[in-house]
């Protein structure tokens, strides 16, 4: 069995017909991704801008309240992200954008999580030596949502199960 045979068998199962196919199913899911990745990306980015001198009255010893909602975010993400990736797993599993998009996502978790666990050191320190991965985290966020939105105009494969049963 190829690989797209494979997204093809699963793709007619009823789990991703119905995220397919009941109206209100996939763009609900999408709600819930968008949420996750407001969430997600609004504490990178807001941390981010602190690191690099904005907002000097917030204490940079508050980023790591953040953290526990960052890991709710990557929940919901990760939730809804799977279950879009049922509803059309070949859409985004033959598109090289999906991977890139899942690499700047690790990335940009990374420099988060070590922003927001390093921040109370770096606090003391002027001029902040956290410039560049600042302006990274901002970069790969914004990498990660422009990713996800260009999934949708990038596939060559909608469902394999057209190419493979001819459906
Ligand atoms: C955690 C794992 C994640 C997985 C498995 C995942 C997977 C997916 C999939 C399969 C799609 C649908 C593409 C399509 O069919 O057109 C999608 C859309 C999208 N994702 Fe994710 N994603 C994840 C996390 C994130 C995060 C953290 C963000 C942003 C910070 C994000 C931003 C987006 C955006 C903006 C879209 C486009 C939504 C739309 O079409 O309106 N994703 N994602």
């Amino acid at each position: 069995m190829t690989v797209l045979e494979l997204y093809a068998s699963f793709e007619l199962t009823g789990f991703s017909t119905a995220v397919r196919e009941l109206w209100w199913v996939f763009p609900t899911i999408l709600v819930f991704h968008s949420l996750s990745m407001g969430l997600m990306a609004g504490i990178g980015i807001v941390c981010a801008l602190r690191a690099l001198g904005f907002a000097r009255q917030i204490p940079i010893a508050m980023f790591s309240k953040f953290q526990p909602l960052l890991w709710v975010g990557l929940g919901i993400a990760g939730a809804s992200g799977l279950l879009l990736l049922a509803g059309y797993p070949a859409k985004a599993l033959t598109n090289p954008l999906f991977f890139i998009k899942m690499l700047m996502l690790a990335g940009a978790i990374w420099l988060t999580v070590r922003m927001t666990s390093t921040a109370p050191r770096l606090s003391s320190q002027s001029p902040s030596p956290a410039r560049l991965p600042a302006l990274l985290t901002i970069g790969l966020w914004l990498g990660v949502i422009a990713s996800g939105r260009f999934l949708a105009y990038t596939h060559t494969v909608l469902l394999a199960s057209w190419l493979v049963v001819g459906g």
